[in-house]
């Protein structure tokens, strides 16, 4: 058999389009193109594939609130998402939309495939829906989602079901055998107990119910027993439990709205269908694994040659589609499962997953915008082979370019996001994101730790033996060579441990490195080159010194690559080495051998790498974040007194509304547009770190353009329900209908003024884009229009006769 190269296929999920692209997309992301990097190296076939994700409720919401058709809609999304993929350099494969014909065939032939299996009947469904997660829930329709927070839907509509109750054993044998790898232990075990079942509901009956012949409190295997025997739970393998029936079949078409792909109409046809059915947005994404490689169509070559997945890497809140209705839709398929998933956890930003529907988000832009100010201007080229980029100039010999072109610095600054991420987050663990800890990090470890490291050693080499990289004289017997043991030995205990971590350690790995550069760095004061330059007698010595600082960081670069694949770039071509690129693609990257550098190779020109941030950076990507400030006062629109860059950033009061707010919702508080809420929190750590300080308006109000107006969204919206909330005298809780956007809560400060029962039915105007915010721990999502005098009872703006809820006011 001829030798095939071993294949590795890897996703991200596809990205919703609803709203752009921020870091935790951005993170998952980056974690793929790590990997992606790194099995290339490793001489796999890799194939890497992400892409968006473009049908259902939610997209079509959100593209009638931007006004404007779904196709239209998604194509401006999708093409956000992608271009931020390329400015970042992600190395994807492909890159699939859901609306494409490739995939909407493809999922078409899935759906056949399991009708005609006898997977799937038709139905009716009644219970609850979360339009944000796109899920069927099983709590009471108006409560907040278990996941999400967002309120329930009630959905009412013929549905096709899938018989997901026939996989519960397959899907058990499937996980506990690690056929189907989870990680990290905490997802394998969320999904676990999802398709087990609730064992609590054993554990909680009587002796007597499970016909214990004794009173004496039960072992739980004992009881488990005894349930076994009366059919309560089933056993499969040696003493794993499970409760039959726990998993319930799934609904997996929508009757109810069009934008989708439809269940081919023969089925529909032959089913009974009264309703044009759409399949169900998550088969319908989930499907891109398999679309992307050409399943259902007429070339299969991909699909033949990579498929099944080896990892589909997922946010830890959706790895039960992932894990348990993914693979049930391929079983009851007769299609190979994929061999790993793995969640990653959450970024955080003021204790609070990072949303595009919360608003609380930090996009890559501003990181790219930001770190990329840092970028040292090219240098030129020495030799051959290796641009910065090909629109740099080249230049003279050691000249500075003026600045830094446009894509050196998204790369540049994308590498320390990438560095940054994988560094501090432990992998599969929630993290806080914030600016300040990222310029400490990059600070300490690039700019001082790694940086210093190159640009000290290189400089010696530069000024001591005219930039050739010097012969050293390991051993010397009788001599005073210089003992370079240390460096060596911690060297191969550096790759040992690095061969014994998870793909997916990265913290670990980038901890080890950074105790490798200490080592060296150790390693250099002591043995003090600039003293033994002195002396030359000592040139053996320092030619040594030097020879394995410089090994060293052609280890460190070479492991580093696949996490900071441009900025070892920048470092290996000043070590004289060339194209990284050349290393990791031939294999020396995948077999780093200590010694493996030649002496006499000649440094490339040698510039700066990582200058120093200082902390002002982070007011600057602050600043970015939030780029047209606009506050809302008196029910009008004002802009901030000040655009000094250097002033506090606009916040507001974060107490509930007080009797001197004259607006009756979310209270005072700036808003940008919708797309890039601004962060009127400012808690004690975090990205806004700085001092909450007073509403950034003057008494005038100063005169706006159109464009600031348009960016308020006012609509019309009609009050559902309305109450009290406990000991919170001057808040009404809210549910408004907004018509094509759905049930909103909305929490607002005119309870002094206004009986719930009054309220309830009222049709008012809301403005809608405001960012969501937590208020007595509820979340408020809009604010209530109003007139009123300082201190004095709001009016409720009124609304004009027979027009529909939802109705935007322009
Ligand atoms: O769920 N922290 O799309 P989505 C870490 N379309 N990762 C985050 C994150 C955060 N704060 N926010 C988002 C969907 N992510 C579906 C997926 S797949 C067939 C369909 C990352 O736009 C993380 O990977 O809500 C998460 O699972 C994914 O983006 C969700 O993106
Ligand atoms: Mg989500």
């Amino acid at each position: 058999m001829p030798d095939q190269p071993k294949t590795y296929y890897l996703t991200t999920p596809i990205y919703y389009v609803n709203a752009r692209p921020h870091i935790g997309h951005a993170y998952t992301t980056i974690v793929g193109d790590v990997l992606a990097r790194r099995h290339r190296l490793l001489g796999e076939e890799t194939f890497f594939l992400t892409g968006t994700d473009e049908h259902g409720q939610k997209i079509e919401r959100s593209a009638a609130a931007a006004g404007i058709p779904p196709q239209q809609f998604t194509d401006k999304v999708s093409a956000q998402f992608r271009t931020l993929w390329d400015r970042m350099g992600i190395t994807y494969n492909d890159y699939i939309r859901t609306t494409e014909p490739r995939h909407k065939q493809g999922v078409q032939q899935l759906f056949r495939k399991l009708y005609e299996n006898g997977f799937i009947y038709l139905d009716s469904y009644t219970g609850a829906y979360c339009v944000s997660d796109e899920a069927f829930v099983d709590a009471p329709v108006g409560t907040p989602c278990p996941d999400c927070g967002k309120l329930l839907e009630e959905v009412t509509e013929e549905n096709f079901f899938f018989k997901l109750s026939a996989f519960q054993k397959p899907l058990l044998d499937l996980i506990e055998s690690n056929k189907l790898a989870i990680t990290p232990p905490s997802a394998r075990n969320e999904v676990l107990s999802f398709v087990r079942g609730d064992w609590n509901s054993i554990l909680e009956l009587s002796n007597e119910e499970l016909g214990a012949e004794h009173s004496e409190p039960l072992e739980v295997f004992e009881a488990f027993d005894l349930a076994h025997q009366k059919g309560l739970l089933e056993k499969f393998g040696e003493d794993l439990y499970y409760i039959p029936g726990a998993l319930k079949d799934l609904s997996i078409s929508r009757s109810s709205f069009s934008w989708g792909i439809p269940v081919p109409e023969d089925i529909q046809k032959a089913a009974g269908a009264t309703k044009p059915h759409v399949v169900y947005v998550w088969l319908d994404a989930l499907a891109n694994y398999m679309t992307a490689l050409g399943y259902g169509s007429d070339d299969d070559s991909l699909w033949q040659k990579f498929w099944p997945a080896d990892l589909h890497l997922v946010g830890k809140e959706i790895t039960r589609f992932h894990c348990v209705y993914w693979p049930a839709f391929l079983m009851a398929a007769d299609i190979a499962t994929p061999k790993a998933i793995t969640a990653n956890g959450w970024l955080l930003f003021d204790n609070a997953k990072m949303s595009k529907s919360k608003g609380n988000v930090v996009r890559s832009e501003t990181i790219l915008e930001g770190f990329g100010r840092l970028c040292p201007p090219p240098l030129a080229l020495k030799g051959t082979g290796f641009s910065p980029s090909v629109t740099s100039p080249i230049r003279e010999e050691g000249a500075l370019a003026p600045e830094a072109n446009q894509r050196d610095r998204d790369l540049f600054a994308t590498d320390v996001l990438r560095y940054f991420l994988l560094r501090e987050i432990p992998f599969g663990q929630d993290g806080s994101f914030s600016f300040d800890a990222m310029i400490t990090r990059y600070n300490a470890d690039l700019a001082n730790g790694y940086g210093n490291l190159v640009s000290r050693t290189l400089n010696m080499i530069q000024q001591y033996f005219a930039g050739a990289v010097p012969s050293p004289i390991f051993e010397v017997p009788g001599t005073d060579a210089i003992d370079t043991s240390v460096v060596g030995a911690a060297a191969i205990a550096f790759q040992k441990k690095l061969a014994t971590l998870r793909d997916t350690d990265f913290s670990t790995f980038l901890t080890e490195v950074a105790a490798f550069i200490t080592v060296v760095d150790g390693f250099i004061s002591a043995a003090a080159p600039w003293k033994l330059a002195k002396d030359p007698t000592k040139a053996d010595q320092l030619a040594t010194v030097l020879y394995v600082s410089a090994e060293a960081i052609r280890w460190i670069s070479g492991t580093l690559f696949p996490i900071c694949p441009t900025i070892t770039a920048k470092v290996w071509q000043q070590l004289g080495l060339g194209d990284i690129n050349l290393a990791a693609t031939d294999g020396e990257l995948a077999h780093l051998i200590w010694g493996g550098l030649k002496p006499g190779t000649q440094l490339g020109t040698l510039g700066p790498i990582f200058p120093r941030a200082d902390k002002g950076l982070a007011q600057i990507m602050i600043d970015l974040e939030n780029p047209t400030p606009l506050t809302i006062e008196n029910g009008k629109l004002k802009t901030p007194a000040t655009t000094d860059p250097a002033a506090p950033p606009r916040t507001a009061s974060l107490d509930e509304p007080s009797g001197t707010l004259t607006v009756g919702g979310s209270a005072a508080h700036t808003t940008g547009p919708s797309t890039t809420p601004s962060h009127t929190e400012a808690p004690a750590s975090g990205i806004f770190a700085t001092p909450p300080a007073a509403p950034a308006v003057s008494d005038a109000s100063p005169e706006i353009t159109i464009d600031d107006f348009v960016k308020v969204e006012l609509r019309i919206a009609e009050v559902k329900v309305c109450e009290r909330i406990p000991k919170a005298d001057k808040l009404l809780r809210l549910e408004v209908d907004l018509g094509p956007l759905g049930t909103r809560q909305i929490l607002s400060g005119i309870a002094e003024h206004y009986t719930p029962e009054e309220m309830v039915g009222k049709r008012i105007i809301v403005i809608t884009n405001l960012a969501p915010r937590k208020m007595r721990g509820l979340e408020s999502h809009g604010m209530l229009l109003a007139a009123s005098e300082e201190g004095g009872k709001p009016f409720l703006a009124t609304v004009p006769e027979g027009v529909p809820v939802g109705t935007r006011l322009k």
